[in-house]
């Protein structure tokens, strides 16, 4: 059985219609990267997929994870899944991360909330993630406040509490575009690693560099709906749409 499925996902955000039948599906050990231009709907089918939708949208179709469509469920069930067997990465992560609390408490508040346990051993679990998600000297920076940190440190932040519980599928949303190449790299092998646990990805990016890397299948996205699917392989030696061409040319 594959991890997830996405069948027929329709999404409107009141009149104007931002996913159009789109459907596909991810094994276990697999990373999906989603590729098309601003505005054609690859945040929306990550937020769909954790249930994050803003009030007003209204969604049909299904997504069944593990057997379950995450679309008949109430928040409470939704709950115990995000953080814990589904995270994602906010494409401005920033914006999630709270100015009152330092970096340590924030990571491991999720890790507390679904998994629990002593608090030194939750600390060891929080150290050991941000050194994970590429943070270098962590003992340094688990006391800080957000603001205290860069915008690329901020992102790893959120990388480390996406991966602490070890869920089984990553929503990553440009997750490395604010991050110098060295530290790119650093997150693509711990997504690499992450894959050959037998954990799964989906990879938002604009950068066919990253999905040559990285990548299982892709799917290229247009105005919503899912025009081009296939291995990286056959997506880079021969797209069939004229716009993947476009897009693989841009780089
Ligand atoms: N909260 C919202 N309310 C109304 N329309 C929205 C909302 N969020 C997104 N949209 C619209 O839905 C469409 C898809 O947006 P989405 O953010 O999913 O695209 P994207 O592919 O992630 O773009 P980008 O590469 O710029 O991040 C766009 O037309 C966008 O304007
Ligand atoms: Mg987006």
């Amino acid at each position: 059985m594959n991890l997830l499925e996405v069948r027929s996902l329709n999404l409107w955000y009141g009149e104007t219609q931002a996913l159009k039948d789109v459907s596909f599906s991810l094994g276990r050990g697999e990373i999906l990267c989603i590729v098309g231009e601003s505005g054609s709907g690859k945040s929306s089918i990550l937020y769909s997929i954790i249930g994050l939708l803003p009030e007003g949208a209204r969604v049909e179709g299904e997504v069944v994870f593990e057997g379950r469509d995450l679309l008949k469920l109430d928040e409470g069930e939704m709950k115990n899944i995000r953080g814990k067997d589904i995270t994602m990465i906010f494409q401005e992560p920033s914006a999630y991360l709270d100015p009152l609390f330092t970096v340590g408490v924030q990571i491991g508040e999720t890790y507390l909330a679904h998994i629990g346990g002593p608090r030194d051993l939750v600390g060891d679990k929080v150290i050991e993630s941000m050194r994970r998600a590429g943070i270098p000297k962590p003992q340094e920076k688990v006391n800080m406040y957000p603001h205290q940190l860069s915008g690329g440190l901020k992102q790893r932040v959120c990388i480390a509490s996406s991966i602490i519980c070890d869920p089984k599928l990553i929503l990553a949303d440009e997750p490395t575009t604010a991050l110098d190449v060295s530290i790119q790299k650093r997150i693509l092998h711990l997504f690499m690693r992450i894959k050959e646990e037998g954990r799964s990805v989906i990879l938002v990016t604009h950068d066919f560099g990253v999905v040559a890397e990285v990548g299982d299948r892709v799917i290229v996205l247009k105005d919503g709906k899912v025009i081009e699917e296939g291995n990286v392989e056959e997506i880079f030696d021969a797209p069939k749409e004229e716009y993947t061409r476009m897009l693989l040319e841009a780089i």
